[in-house]
């Protein structure tokens, strides 16, 4: 996935490279930009961050029509010559993609003895626009977008005229106005720096942007009406000098208080009694972090519904056989609310007829138009590509969400129901103990630094909490790690166990202390050094002690010190924890 940015306004190159800056979270192996000059289009562009560019990129007299690219590779290595924006072959067009074309290799074979500079599969844009045009941009960009297959947000640039021109098919692309200036971007939260209004291109359609309007058309030309909203001002990047993985730890508590406040201001379940009572089946839908909280969620809810939930990854979603039907709960959760895995898997449970909720961090992203309700998480920009901060937020809002599924099915009586949301009120005071003892976390991160794989293990509901522990290290430490069902180890992995090799065992329901226990001596005594995250002390553990929460809200809470270890851990093993390699923060490429 990959962030582009297009403006037509004053300082297009400083606001280009700043828009870069702000989508660098996107990806970031490669950067460029492109801006029209008298008859000629001049490109910058770099292997390496943001920061390269900006450096090289002090050359370009400003100008008034300019495009960037910053890039997460798909095809072809990591190089300044695979970096967009891409020329055609006589300099008429550049172009920027975020995407994949699936028929790259097709077309690429019918543009025959053509140069091509790059292995990517984007460049064959810019040679198809040059050869099928005939005077008129539109009509030009028209014809190449037929020939498209895959998913795209495009942006053009021409010679030819002083518009740009975009093609969109399932990546994110939004357009926006502002008094001085009009922009095409990946991203909505990063175009509310300079636009006041901004509308979401829906797909298989080509925009054509002038200074001042926007005209939307289907591939076959016919115009399309798209509506405009005001946005959500846009968040900076936070100034930091430290990192904003830690910084955005730091700030879960106060991210806490405000998920549960923004569950309520947001109108919380919104359905009848009626509806909520002829569910049949419930799916929690996301990637990575975002599958972990519904997993938790689920496995806390699972002791007061009585319906069917089931969580699933939305890459497998889309491919397999999950049925659904008016009686269908389908919760889709994105912090980004762009991931094309969670995308695909909403749009195809509403073409089913499912009842479809986005649980997202960021309003009017393409998840927020794909659901039928929408419910914001309130955590705030999140830059670091780890997700920390999303992921406790996604607990607060999915557990209130289910809370009131069952209170409205009448298997969640309202005492327990009013006790639960109060001790909610308790956790950002719990995270912040933690957050004080975080030099026993850090202490502990000189032993696991050096392991040559780390285990977590939790039963029930903490199992979730072991995956989305194990995912932290993997993401930004490298080091080998897996998450599994306490009792799961000794039926094979447990072969893998050595002095070598690292436990995190997750302890949270006392009912379940003993079994940890065995499952602890049975690593131990194969030379397994063991941490325990548990509110009480497990034998041959080095203890990180979480504070005494009610067991629907301890997974809120365990996940703390495990986004510390990791940070701790990658902190000490020189990893760039804010940006780890082959990472990005928004998978919009399925
Ligand atoms: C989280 O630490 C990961 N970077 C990644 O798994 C992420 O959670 C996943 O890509 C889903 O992203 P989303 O929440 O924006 O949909």
């Amino acid at each position: 996935m990959c962030g582009i940015f297009g403006v037509i306004g004053q300082n297009a190159v400083s606001s280009t490279l700043r828009a870069l800056k702000l989508l660098e979270y996107r990806g970031y192996d490669s950067a460029g930009i492109a801006v029209k000059r008298e008859g000629f289009l001049e490109i910058c562009k770099t292997e390496g961050r943001i920061a390269k560019l900006q450096q090289l990129a002090q050359a370009l007299s400003e100008g008034r029509t300019a495009i960037g690219h910053t890039r997460w590779a798909t095809h072809g290595e990591v190089s300044t010559a695979n970096a967009h924006p891409f020329l055609s072959p006589n300099g008429k067009f550049a172009i920027v993609h975020n995407g994949i074309l699936e028929n790259y290799a097709e077309l690429k074979a019918q543009l025959g003895k053509e140069k091509f500079t790059s292995q990517t599969d984007s460049e064959v844009v810019a040679h198809l626009l040059e050869r099928e045009h005939r005077g008129n941009v539109l009509e030009t960009v028209l014809t190449v977008s037929r020939m498209l297959k895959g998913s795209f947000a495009i942006v053009v640039l021409s010679t030819e005229d002083n518009k740009l021109f975009a093609i969109k098919n399932k990546s994110p692309l939004v357009v926006g106005f502002s008094q001085t200036g009009s922009y095409l971007c990946s991203d909505i939260r990063c175009v509310a720096h300079w636009a006041n209004s901004v509308a979401v291109t829906p797909d298989n359609t080509v925009v054509e942007l002038s200074d001042s309007s926007a005209r939307f058309f289907t591939l076959d030309g016919a115009p399309l009406k798209v509506d405009f909203f005001v946005p959500e001002a846009g968040e900076s990047l936070p100034q930091t000098d430290g990192d904003l993985m830690l910084k955005e730890i730091t700030e879960i508590p106060d991210k806490l208080r405000r998920a549960k406040q923004a569950y309520f201001d947001g109108g919380g379940l919104q359905l009848t009694v009626e509806q909520a009572r002829k569910i049949r089946r419930i799916y929690l839908v996301g990637c990575g972090t975002a599958y972990n909280s519904g997993m938790q969620a689920i496995s806390v809810a699972r002791q007061w519904l009585d319906v069917d939930a089931i969580p699933v990854i939305a890459g497998e979603f889309i491919y397999d056989n999950y049925p659904v039907d008016g009686d269908t709960l389908s919760i889709f959760i994105s912090q980004s609310g762009e991931t094309a895995d969670t995308l695909r898997a909403a749009e195809r449970v509403r073409e089913m007829g499912g009842i479809t909720y986005a649980v997202t961090n960021t309003a009017g992203s393409s998840l927020t138009f794909a659901c039928r309700h929408t419910i914001n998480i309130g955590a705030g920009g999140e830059f670091a590509v780890a997700s920390t901060k999303a992921y406790n937020c996604q607990l607060v809002s999915l557990t209130l969400l289910l809370l009131d599924l069952g209170r409205m099915r009448g298997t969640v009586p309202f005492s327990f129901y009013s006790k639960l949301v109060e001790e909610m009120d308790a956790l950002p005071d719990a995270v912040s103990q933690i957050l004080e003892e975080s030099y026993l976390v850090a202490r502990l991160a000189e032993r696991v630094k050096d392991c040559s794989a780390v285990f977590y293990i939790g039963r029930t509901t903490d199992y979730p909490t072991a995956c989305e522990g194990s995912l932290k290290l993997k993401e930004i430490s490298y080091i080998h790690s897996e998450a599994y069902p306490a009792g799961e180890l000794k039926h094979g992995t447990l072969a893998l166990i050595d002095d070598s090799v690292c436990v995190v065992a997750i302890s949270t329901d006392k009912a379940l202390k003993d079994k940890m226990v065995s499952s602890v001596k049975e690593v131990t005594s194969r030379g397994a050094k063991v941490v325990s995250v548990a509110p009480y002390e497990l034998p041959d553990c080095e203890p990180l002690l979480l504070p005494a929460l009610h067991p629907a809200l301890a997974g809120i809470v365990a996940a703390v010190p495990l986004q510390l270890l990791a940070y701790y851990v990658a902190k000490r093993l020189g990893r760039d924890v804010d940006k780890p390699r082959n990472l990005a923060k928004s998978v919009t490429v399925e």
